[in-house]
């Protein structure tokens, strides 16, 4: 078999008696809990700024795509639950090259969210610690390379750092924990919604979408458009994986686990759009487009400062769950493709007392920090959206492989209307990658052209499958 062709065998579903305690409603906050974060909190000032009121409606398609691909990947999640996710799909059905090329966007994607909702975070954080009189500014100028400002994120830095040494040290998310957050980040959303929806002011929705509806390229800045907000705000959407992988602790799974994903997914949407267009009705989008903490801006504007403080204060504690999730992915990642021989094995190297890969999370971190000070959180977060994208697609694929190659195995879920979903996600995802900023795309196309030389340089030859 050619190298680029070589199949890892599908682990099949293991029946190891993990008990079976759950049911759709802990599905459901499982999935609300991993997947709002920065994407809402701070991301939608810049989604408003590039579609303007038109931003609900960019919320809608995102969240859409994102639920079709959510059904892709419950299918496979419980089909062969080993980890790696999309990367592992992708190496039991579309082969060693194609799994490299997911393997390596995942890698851009963790390590770019990680930065991301920490940019996100540092706006409440310094925004709170302005409220307590400590002036700790988000972003510090220090010079410029090839034409782009450079800056320095003390706050995003440092809760990297802190999350980070937590990680090395062996924390796992706990579900107690997890469940207050999960409560405590939509009681805060429910908090503003309240404040803001007795300032509603239809007339700040005309005109609807006053940079058009698709993408249009705005020189050195993301593409403007309620297409090209789609295409950024598709950020608020991730995280769902979270769910798939408690299949395995799912009552009935092919019943709970459709509801725990489709519903967390239209929970988050209808919330999305709720706070997009109380925002938006609250405050005339041009004024919050530009902030670190739009939704605490807003309700700050609307002379309510202690309720300001609050929502501050929750996304300042919630936020930095989302960077734990990712971070932890991303050392797994590096796991999974290190056994596999495509990445130096010494990378997978955990640490012989605490168990964490500690040197691989050090400079993950490192990484991580400086990327929080080369772009803005809207590039950034439409780079990591670059890398998910890429990922979805290949989920959805692997479906339809393996659906043909092997229509026979187990499948404690199977995604309803597959023939329908799959291809759905497929041509959503293309249109909002084909949405991104040419800046964005860019980006991506250098950083996969970095990759494949290295797969075909080393992995081709080192690869566990090869041997
Ligand atoms: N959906 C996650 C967030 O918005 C990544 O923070």
């Amino acid at each position: 078999m050619a190298f680029w062709n070589r199949l890892k065998p599908i682990a099949t579903p293991e029946h190891h008696g993990l008990k079976r305690t759950l049911s759709w409603p802990h599905l459901v906050a499982l999935g609300v809990g991993a997947i709002v974060g920065a994407g809402i909190y701070a991301l939608i000032g810049q989604g408003a700024g590039q579609a303007g009121p038109g931003v609900i409606l960019s919320f809608g398609i995102a969240g859409l795509i994102c639920a079709c691909a959510a059904l892709c990947y419950a299918e496979l999640a419980t089909m062969m639950p080993a980890s790696g996710s999309a990367y592992t799909y992708t190496y039991s059905s579309l082969g060693e090259l194609a799994a490299w090329i997911v393997g390596w966007a995942l890698i851009l994607e963790y390590s770019v969210v990680v930065s991301a909702v920490a940019v996100g975070w540092s706006g409440y954080a310094s925004g709170l610690l302005q409220g307590w009189g400590v002036d700790i500014p988000q972003t510090l100028p220090f010079g410029e390379m090839a034409g782009h400002a450079l800056h320095f994120n003390p706050l995003a830095v440092v809760i990297i750092f802190a999350v980070a040494g937590l990680l090395i040290l062996g924390t796992r998310e706990s579900a107690f924990v997890n469940t207050v957050l999960v409560v405590l980040k939509i009681a805060a959303l429910i908090l503003f919604l309240v404040i803001a929806l007795p300032a509603f002011d239809i007339t700040r929705f005309e005109p609807f979408a006053p940079f058009g509806w698709g993408s249009t390229p705005v020189e050195g800045a993301n593409n403007v458009g309620i297409m090209a907000a789609a295409a950024v705000m598709f950020f608020a959407f991730y995280g769902f994986d979270a769910v798939s992988t408690a299949a395995e602790e799912t009552k009935n799974p092919g019943r709970d686990l459709a509801i725990g994903i489709v519903g967390s997914m239209v929970i988050c949407t209808l919330l999305y759009m709720a706070v997009g267009a109380a925002a938006v009705g609250a405050m005339d989008f041009r004024e919050f487009s530009q902030s670190g903490e739009p939704i605490a801006l807003i309700v700050r504007g609307l002379n309510q400062p202690e309720a300001a403080a609050i929502i501050g204060g929750v996304a300042s504690i919630a936020i930095p769950t989302v960077i734990l999730a990712f971070l932890y992915g991303q050392s797994r990642i590096f796991l999974v493709m290190a056994r596999d021989g495509l990445l130096p094995r010494s990378w997978g190297r955990v640490h012989s007392k605490l168990g964490t890969p500690v040197i691989m999370t050090i400079f993950t971190a490192v990484v991580c920090s400086a990327l929080a000070g080369l772009l803005t959180l809207g590039e950034i977060a439409a780079l990591a959206n670059a890398g998910t994208l890429a990922a979805f697609i290949a989920v959805a694929i692997a479906l339809m492989v393996l659906r043909r190659r092997e229509p026979g195995r187990e499948r404690p879920f199977k995604a309803p209307l597959a023939w329908i979903v799959a291809p759905l996600t497929i041509i959503g995802c293309l249109y909002l990658f084909a949405s991104l900023s040419a800046g964005t795309i860019q980006r991506f196309f250098i950083w996969m052209a970095i990759g494949v030389p290295i797969y075909l340089a080393w992995g081709a030859r080192q690869s566990a499958l090869a041997k």
